[in-house]
């Protein structure tokens, strides 16, 4: 006889349902929906026809913080939702945003979201997500929030680390590759937040004005990827609104482009409290409900959905529609089928994935006389200095903070690395409403030692990199511009190592030899770090944003465009985002999109762009990539588009292929990235639709955006 076990968990309790085809009537063998090698569809339409209007409501709408109502009579489990992009949340809830007081919902802690759009390697954004959805499984989760793939727009977003950059190609590619790899483990990924979630001020009610083009060419193509390329099934809207739109309910967005253009099937949820109308809640493309601020069978597509549905006020087949793509998620992600994936926590492998991230996302951006990688053995102390050093940061940073099983902050990392061989003082230097002693003792420390690693930047506390509040200014806080320059003066051999996002540096830059970023390195971060630091790994990781040298450069900023007035912020930059501003304006950067240095050097030589059949593929670049120094290394080959002449206004360039490639050295390579014709095309809102005109190109191969080593013509056809 058929017979399945599911697990449903009601608030912190386990039990097990059981139930056979015997107990539904007229059932001899078991029911459509509960057959794995039935079509997707077929099962939910199977689903669908058995569910009463009360049971569809049910599943439109949470019933805790992170869940939805089980069916109990059809088997259907409670569903389970989590935060999110680096790692499985602590269970919080049910009724409250307090954790739930568990002692088993720790997680290994990945990197940011901005560190691994770093590693420019979308192997890696496969193995992130990969181990993150086996870790899900591991703690009963069904969908997963995140990745988080909002451009940086301004430097002060305060969720800027979360996310992957400011160039849509490098966010589409790197969250695809997550989406993959999380979604083979039998979890629904939920990319967000759909869409121009670009500041954490006013997030709730702020109105974006973008005009068209930036809104096709920028700010969408992320999610685009994630859908048609990643496959996510679920997506999640935005607090803000677009166009006098909430983007939780807003038409346009989720129903014309999302579902009809983009051909999407999954389901849309709103993010927790972003759902304001049941009517837009109803017609405007939202499928699930979360986290509204009223009791659950208040929420706007509960009990009041459910009266208009039953006075006739709206129409049934937009509830059917609805709960379809509920189920169609459930089924698609094994929810009914007894051979689900059951994950794993903690693994080796997740620990390495971690680590590996850190390795490959941390950006060297500096090295002056081969200042790094210090050698152990030359070394009699090494001061490390800064808050940093030993801070903490995987749980911070709100629904992107995890519980993590250990975190190795970068002082362990480095006494573990160099401590049996070096003699490594520590001194803290800054904190918040720390007096000058501190400052004091950290130049006594720097003075008395052979090298100094200061590591700084900012943390996860309000007004920094945090959700609910963007940064009020570009600047190091509690002092550091200061304390770095005094370090600096009291020992020159001094490596500058900054977690967070970006920073301005002008005060200290010239004078520091070597410089770091480290972003958030999740759990594994201080071990990357030191093996970093001490020359067991090559710095490989690049800019997925441009470093501006103030505040006032970037585009949202000289233009006054931020944080919006009267309830509105325009986008007056339009298409001129990070490095598309600052190369078409000529305003030099502090560091350019793309830029990281390594331990080696690397040489392009003999491009060629081979035609293709022009049906698909309309070039292929070919070039070498050659690793000329001693040590083994990764270059980021970055490919550029530069129109001639363009019918509307383009930027300098545009980023339109990219590779990582491993070399041995004197290692060399041939590195092929082809183009589709979509590689050369811009929107134009006049046609509505993407236009590649024929027209003269030139291809840009160079290492970083303002690193250009090879240029060659081309000239793309009409079709
Ligand atoms: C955040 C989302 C998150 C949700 C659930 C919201 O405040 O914006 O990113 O997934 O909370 O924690």
């Amino acid at each position: 006889m058929f017979m399945k076990i599911h697990l449903l968990r009601v608030g912190a309790i386990s039990f097990a349902l059981a139930w056979s085809t015997a107990s539904i009537p007229g059932a001899e063998n078991q029911p459509v929906y509960l057959d794995a090698s039935q079509p997707v569809e077929t099962r939910v339409d199977d689903l669908l026809s058995r569910l009463t209007l009360e049971e569809k409501i049910s599943l439109i709408h949470a019933d805790s913080k992170f869940t939805t109502a089980a069916i109990q009579r059809l088997g259907i489990p409670r569903r389970w939702l989590d935060d999110g992009p680096h790692g499985v949340r602590e269970d919080i809830g049910p009724d409250t945003w307090n954790p739930a007081g568990r002692t088993d919902d720790f997680a290994t802690a990945m990197p940011a979201g901005i560190c691994l759009a770093a590693t420019w390697n979308p192997e890696l954004g496969y193995a992130e997500g990969e181990a993150i959805g086996q870790e899900a499984r591991a703690r009963g989760k069904d969908i997963m929030l995140g990745p988080g793939v909002n451009i940086l727009r301004t430097p002060l977003c305060g969720r800027n680390f979360e996310y992957l950059g400011e160039d849509p190609l490098l966010s589409g590619v790197m969250c695809s590759g997550y989406i993959r790899g999380e979604q083979s483990q039998d979890i629904s990924s939920c990319v967000k937040h759909f869409a121009l979630n670009n500041q954490e001020t006013d997030r709730g009610t702020i109105n974006v004005e973008v005009d068209e083009r930036a809104l096709r060419e920028i700010y969408l193509p992320a999610f685009k990827a994630a859908v048609q390329d990643g496959g996510a099934w679920s997506v999640m809207g935005a607090y803000n609104q677009l166009r006098g739109q909430h983007c939780c309910h807003n038409d346009y967005l989720l129903n014309k482009i999302l579902k009809d253009e983009w051909g999407f099937k999954g389901l849309v949820m709103s993010d927790w409290d972003g759902t304001h109308d049941t009517r837009q809640a109803a017609l405007n493309g939202l499928d699930l409900e979360m986290g509204t601020d009223k009791k659950y069978d208040d929420f706007y597509l509960a009990q009041p959905y459910l009266n208009l549905l039953k006075s006739g006020e709206l129409p049934p087949a937009g509830l059917d529609e609805k709960v379809r793509r509920n189920l169609r998620v459930m089924i698609a992600t094994h929810v009914l089928d007894g051979d689900r994936k059951k994950g794993s926590l903690n693994t080796a492998a997740h620990q390495a994935v971690a680590r590996q991230v850190a390795e490959e996302g941390i950006v060297l951006l500096k090295n002056e006389n081969q200042t790094l990688p210090l050698d152990a053995a030359k070394l009699k102390t090494i001061a490390v200095i800064g808050e940093n050093a030993t801070r903490l940061h995987a749980h911070g940073g709100d629904s992107s903070g995890i519980k993590a099983f250990y975190e190795i902050n970068p002082l362990d990392g480095i006494v573990k690395r160099a401590g049996g061989k070096v003699n490594v003082i520590y001194s803290e230097g800054y904190r918040k409403d720390g007096g000058a002693e501190l400052g004091e003792r950290a130049i006594a420390a720097a003075k008395s030692a052979d090298a100094v690693i200061y590591i700084g930047g900012l943390n996860h506390d309000r007004g920094f990199d945090c959700e609910g509040a963007d940064r009020r200014d570009m600047k190091l806080p509690y002092g550091q511009d200061e304390l770095i320059s005094k370090i600096i003066a009291a020992n020159p051999k001094t490596v500058v190592a900054l977690e967070g996002t970006m920073v301005e540096m002008d005060l200290w830059l010239d004078k520091v030899p070597a410089l770091l970023q480290a972003w958030y390195p999740g759990m594994e971060g201080g071990n990357a770090l030191a093996k970093i630091i001490f020359g067991d790994v090559n710095p490989s990781g690049k800019l997925p944003a441009t470093f501006p040298k103030k505040m006032s450069d970037s585009p949202a900023h000289a233009l006054g465009n931020y944080p919006g007035t009267n309830g509105m912020v325009t986008y007056a930059e339009g298409l001129l985002v990070g490095y598309r501003w600052f190369d078409t304006k000529n305003i030099e950067p502090q560091f350019p999109f793309g830029f990281g240095l390594s331990y080696t050097t690397f040489k392009y030589s003999n491009l060629k762009l081979i035609s293709g059949d022009g049906t698909n593929e309309v070039v292929t670049a070919q070039f070498e990539i050659e690793n000329t120094g001693k040590v083994a290394g990764a270059e980021v080959a970055q490919l550029y588009v530069h129109e001639k002449n363009p019918a509307l206004p383009r930027p300098e360039k545009e980023l339109k292929g990219f590779k990582k490639i491993f070399l041995q050295p004197g290692g060399k390579q041939t590195v092929l990235i082809p183009l589709t014709r979509s590689a050369f095309a811009y929107y134009d809102p006049a046609r509505k639709s993407w236009v590649a005109q024929p027209d003269s190109f030139e291809i840009q191969i160079g290492g970083s955006s303002r690193d250009i080593r090879l240029r060659d013509d081309f000239t793309l056809a009409e079709k």
